[in-house]
């Protein structure tokens, strides 16, 4: 059989059938969800000005350093795809003046996201994300509230055994005494560190504790905890947001070496990881970044939010058999036999979709049996053939595709009694 002449680029990925069904289930539940806690959807542009993330994600970020895509346009404006949502909403949300209107403000997104990473298990050069800004409060309600939200989505979709990872990278005052302490301890125990970890020391020592190299790992578990450090404020804030939890339900671990790989968090961070997963375990990570609107030029405006990575999502879903993929189906599949029969089997399908059926009519030119192995294929509920016999009797047999049974109609009320069946009386 010919693949053809092209492949798709390594590490992005085609999404049809099964994956595409469970896909749209994980989008329609996180719709529903996110509308359900107040949040109204925003649809942002794939790629914005680099300068943006440069500014956002920060220049010593993973992310902006070494995985962005960047293009220019005709212009010689420098652009990238974008490498995560929030940058993009919070653009939006200053350059539209949502931030004018009463607060908080509550967006949702849903849609492609790009990072030139070398592809693995759950990690993909193009993957999408949903993901939820809730920007105005500073209080600790609203983290509680994105972490419900993400929690909800999971369990309305029946996956289940994450460990959500709490920590707190305190504010601009606790954390430089704590980066103080973590530089001192880091700058002792260099030599030891990996050649990542080096060049990080320099730049973003926060990051440092986030290697998985095994050598490493040993040397930051012994590292100053940042929670050690937390100023009176941050502590509470901390603390509050955990006793929330417990309140409504959420179960969480304190984890001070979550400090996610992005540079404009404060306060709480957080990420739910899942042993399905593998060495990609973090299937949505987000946290509090009060800064970063105030930095974009827009008002000095508290925020929090999270980002679900949907492919890992759906990976757990498969693996835990949940989040069912339904055959998109359809409810009659209409053949036929022969040149007469052509036109009759299209215009009844036509009246059918008029009425709301889900109806399917042949389009090849095939036998019967393959016929019904196409109707048994897309999921049909019930099918039928017409063909010379069934235009000169006036009589037609429908076929339940489940049970086998066939019963007779009369072509001429066939329309309306299958639509008086399927409750799509008149
Ligand atoms: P992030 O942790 O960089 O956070 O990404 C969020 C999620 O996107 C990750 O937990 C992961 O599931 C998924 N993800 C990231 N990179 C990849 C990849 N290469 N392939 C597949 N999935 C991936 C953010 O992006 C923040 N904007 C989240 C946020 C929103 N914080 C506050 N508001």
């Amino acid at each position: 059989m010919s693949k053809g002449s092209f492949k798709a680029a390594k590490g992005v990925k085609d999404i049809f059938k099964d994956k595409l069904n469970r896909f749209e289930t994980i989008e329609k539940t996180a719709d529903d969800m996110s509308r359900l806690y107040g949040f109204s959807k925003i649809i942002t542009p794939m790629f914005e000005d680099v300068a943006l993330f440069n500014r956002a994600d920060g220049q010593s970020s993973d992310v902006v350093n070494k995985e962005m895509f960047t293009f220019s346009d005709k212009a010689e404006r420098q652009l990238a795809l974008r490498p995560e949502g929030t940058a993009g909403v919070l653009r939006a949300a200053i350059e539209n003046s949502l931030l004018e209107e009463p607060l908080p403000l509550k967006l949702y997104y849903f849609g492609p996201c790009f990072r030139n990473e070398r592809p693995q298990a759950g990690r993909f050069k193009e993957f999408y994300q949903f993901g939820v800004e809730l920007i105005g409060p500073s209080s600790y309600l609203a983290d509680a509230e994105v972490i419900l939200l993400a929690d909800s989505i999971f369990k309305r979709l029946g996956v289940g055994g994450f460990c959500l990872k709490l920590n707190s990278l305190g504010c601009q005052n606790c954390s430089q005494d704590y980066k103080k302490a973590l530089v001192g301890y880091l700058t002792g125990v260099k030599d030891k560190l990996c050649g990542n970890c080096k060049a990080r020391l320099g730049k973003n020592p926060l990051r440092v504790l986030d290697c998985k190299n095994e050598s490493c790992r040993s040397i930051i578990s012994n590292a100053p905890k940042m929670l050690d450090f937390l100023c009176g404020e941050c502590k509470a804030h901390f603390q509050n947001l955990k006793e929330t939890l417990e309140l409504n339900g959420v179960d969480y671990t304190t984890d001070p070496f979550i400090v996610r790989g992005l540079d404009y968090y404060n306060r709480t961070v957080f990420e739910f990881v899942s042993q399905d997963l593998g060495a990609q375990s973090a299937v949505c990570g987000g946290g509090r970044y009060d800064g970063l609107i105030g930095s974009l030029g827009g008002k000095d405006l508290p925020a929090v939010g999270f980002a679900v990575g949907v492919e890992r999502l759906a990976l757990i879903a498969e693996k835990q058999n949940c989040a069912p993929t339904e055959k998109s189906g359809c409810d009659i599949y209409i053949g036929r036999i022969g040149k007469e029969a052509q036109q009759v089997s299209f215009e009844t399908a036509n009246r059918l979709k008029a009425r709301g059926i889900q109806a399917v009519c042949e389009l090849m030119e095939r036998g019967v049996k393959p016929q019904m192995r196409y109707a048994d294929k897309i999921g049909a509920k019930f099918s039928c053939i017409i063909g010379d016999d069934e235009l000169r009797t006036g009589v037609v047999k429908v076929k339940d595709m489940n049970s086998g049974v066939q019963i007779e109609v009369n072509l001429e009320s066939f329309v309306d009694e299958f639509c008086k069946n399927m409750g799509k009386d008149r």
